[in-house]
């Protein structure tokens, strides 16, 4: 291993939401907060140094976005997922939840109906309701354990007012990674239905072994023409408060009415270490990409097996993608705010609980597992302290 990701890091004191902000913060000594999706790892040195290289000149005038920018893009898309996206399709996003306002406001009417898949994301819902837009939920059907998509329920759902899905591929929470014939369907069910889709794939690159990513656009022409994807390094190289994203929207018409959105914001350009940072990302970032996705793996896979051996009343999804656990409580017949007792005041960890993710997300947790592996362990330890006693 070239790279350390057992180092702990300390993160208190730098006003940051997942260790400064979480929700006991100051009541409960020496939490351990596995919540919000960012990592706990260090960006890769090949980044912090193309920012200080930077830093170092000292000027941070008005700057153009350079062709390397945009090939940085597409060359990472290309190589990771075999897909070819041209510069001119590609629309710079100060984040995915900007670029998912930006498209409701853009492509949708006050009143409307954007269907989400719950559980599922929670800002999906908030940029819906908050421009006025109607939520459909079409939630995502559980089996024995494993997620899939509604397909006849979506079919049942759509009328006149619908116009819009928010996707999230992989999905956060469940971990799903959605494979090429649940893609199609979702897709000819769209296209029956003139439905655009907006496939958030901010969690594209963090698939685990055995699993394949397939970009919705990428599947035909069809899929392509009628599909907004929003892509961003901020999830897979912990560079989220960088604020970059990019928007591929090969429909002309579709990629102008999501440009004038923004240009009417004044949302133009990255900022100048951000773009540095994309750079360095997708033009050097695979090796250091390659050994995160199997250190993330095993960290699932400490999290699938200790509950498996020591906690079996609770169960862990698959983790398919993302570096989000997804555990269900409910087989310890407590209530919502008993839970919440017990696994924040009593075990002392800090997950994201279930319910805001939506319909299905009831009793329970997701956790963050983007941490070294002694945390995670540390947590699951108290985790069956609390329950076991
Ligand atoms: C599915 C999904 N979309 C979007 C975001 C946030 O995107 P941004 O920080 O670029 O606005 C997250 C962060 O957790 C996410 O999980």
């Amino acid at each position: 291993m070239k790279y350390d990701f057992d180092r702990l890091i300390t993160r208190t004191g730098t006003h940051c939401v997942k260790w400064d902000h979480h929700e006991m913060k100051g009541e409960v000594e020496g939490m351990i907060p596995m919540s919000i999706a960012d990592m706990d790892f260090e960006a890769p040195a090949f980044i912090k140094e193309a920012i200080i290289e930077r830093a170092r000149h000292g000027v941070f005038g008005y700057t153009v976005v350079p062709q390397s920018y945009y090939s940085a893009v597409s060359g990472w898309l290309g190589r990771r997922f075999g897909w070819t996206v041209e510069r001119e399709r590609i629309r710079f996003s100060p984040g995915v939840i900007p670029a998912l306002a930006f498209s409701v406001q853009a492509f949708t009417e006050p009143g409307d109906k954007v269907i989400i898949q719950p559980p599922v994301y929670h800002p999906f819902r908030a940029v819906i309701a908050n421009n006025g837009r109607v939520v459909l939920n079409n939630p995502l059907i559980r089996e024995n354990g494993d997620y899939r998509m509604d397909i006849e329920g979506l079919k049942k759902s759509i009328d006149k007012k619908t116009r819009m899905i928010i996707l999230s591929s992989p999905h956060n929470p469940v971990g799903r990674v959605w494979n090429r014939d649940e893609l199609k369907a979702l897709i000819d069910i769209c296209l029956e239905n003139n439905i655009l889709i907006i496939s958030d794939e901010i969690h594209a690159d963090l698939v685990m072994p055995g699993f394949r990513h397939t970009p919705t656009a990428s599947l035909s022409d069809e899929a392509a023409s009628m599909t907004i994807t929003c892509t961003s390094p901020s999830k897979t190289f912990n560079l989220a408060e960088l604020h970059v994203a990019n928007i591929i929207i090969p429909n002309q018409e579709l990629f102008s009415r999501f440009d004038l959105a923004l240009t009417r914001t004044g949302i133009n350009k990255p900022n100048v270490l951000g773009m540095v940072a994309l750079e360095a990302a997708y033009s050097k970032g695979e090796a250091w990409l390659d050994e995160l996705i199997p250190y993330l793996h095993a960290n699932y896979q400490l999290m699938r097996d200790f509950v498996r051996e020591r906690l079996p009343r609770i169960n862990a999804a698959q983790m398919e993608g993302t570096y989000l656990g997804w555990l269900d409580f409910n087989g310890l017949g407590l209530s919502e705010p008993k839970l919440d007792e017990l696994l924040l005041a009593k075990a002392r960890v800090a997950m994201t609980p279930g319910s805001i993710f939506g319909p299905g997300g009831e009793g329970f947790y997701r956790m963050n597992l983007a941490c070294p592996k002694s945390v995670a362990a540390e947590a699951l330890k108290r985790i069956e302290l609390a329950i076991n006693g």
